[in-house]
């Protein structure tokens, strides 16, 4: 394993530990909003507080874009920045709902190089090296083989924090419920990207997701030979929070199919949020 990646996952297991343990005994939990329906708990946080730790033991110079904040700032000019959600699907681990992980980039001169997504609840391990393939534990991941968005089944997440792309997302969901095989929507986006690269969906669309949401399902993806793109299949998609994601067939597809919607989205992204 490259070393970079064995000190991700070292990472990501602690986080997960600490995660497993937190939902021993949730109702414990100090718990506050860090806006509508945006909740975090003592478990992010610690959760975090272990990621960044294991990383700069071991690389003090990198710098970090963590979902909660630990070491922003730190060293603002490195090439190195690794992209932290400590736990990705809070409002389920909230609610006991056995459905989130642990997300962990490595983002190298602008490209991700590392990836790894931890599922603590079944103890399974999403690991990427850029150019060295995908794993599932220690299985290599392949995309599905679907040839039709018809047979295909899709993932996505709502857009519940910001107002303003509801009425165009419900627009796409009904789309998608029509041309697909079947659309679910469990609640952890880095978790969706990383069931994209294991073949479990053929296909995931998002907007309003943040970088640490999607920088390692990202790498997961493509090493796994899928694509990623924002809803136009243009790269800028972990600046932009829009994702459209699967195997090569479905990806063009599901491009096609949410099209006629892409206007009103960039219209509203133009607009504050509400
Ligand atoms: C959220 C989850 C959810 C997605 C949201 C994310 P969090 O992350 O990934 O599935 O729909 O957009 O913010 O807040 O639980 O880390
Ligand atoms: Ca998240
Ligand atoms: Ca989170």
């Amino acid at each position: 394993m490259h070393p970079l990646l064995n000190i991700a996952v070292k990472a990501a297991r602690r986080a997960g530990a600490i995660i497993n343990r937190g939902a021993l005994d949730i109702d414990r939990l100090s718990i506050t909003a860090k806006g509508p329906r945006d909740f975090v708990s003592e478990v992010d946080h610690a959760a975090e507080a272990a990621i960044v730790e294991t990383i700069h033991a071991a690389y003090p110079d990198h710098a970090i874009l963590a979902e909660e904040g630990t070491a922003k700032g730190r060293n603002p000019s490195a090439d190195e920045v690794w992209i932290i959600d400590p736990l990705d699907g809070t409002t389920n681990f909230l609610h006991g709902f056995p459905q989130y992980c642990v997300s962990i980039a490595l983002k190298q001169r602008g490209q991700i190089t590392q990836a790894v997504i931890y599922d603590p609840v079944r103890n399974d391990l999403f690991t990427a090296t850029r150019g060295r393939g995908a794993f599932l534990n220690d299985r290599r991941m392949r995309v599905s083989r679907r040839q039709h968005l018809r047979e295909a089944l899709i993932g996505t997440g709502f857009p519940f924090r910001d107002g303003r792309h509801l009425d165009t997302y419900l627009q796409m969901m009904r789309t998608m419920v029509i041309e697909s095989a079947g659309v679910r929507r469990p609640g952890a986006a880095a978790l969706d990207l990383a069931y994209v690269a294991a073949g479990y969906y053929d296909g995931f669309w998002e907007i309003g997701l943040n970088p640490w949401d999607i920088a390692a399902g990202s790498l997961l993806i493509t090493e796994a030979g899928g694509l990623i793109g924002d809803l136009a299949g243009e790269p800028n998609y972990l600046d932009s929070g829009e994702v459209v994601a699967a195997n090569p067939r479905v990806f063009a597809q599901m491009l096609n199919a949410l099209a006629p919607h892409r206007a009103a989205i960039a219209a509203q992204v133009a607009s504050p949020a509400v």
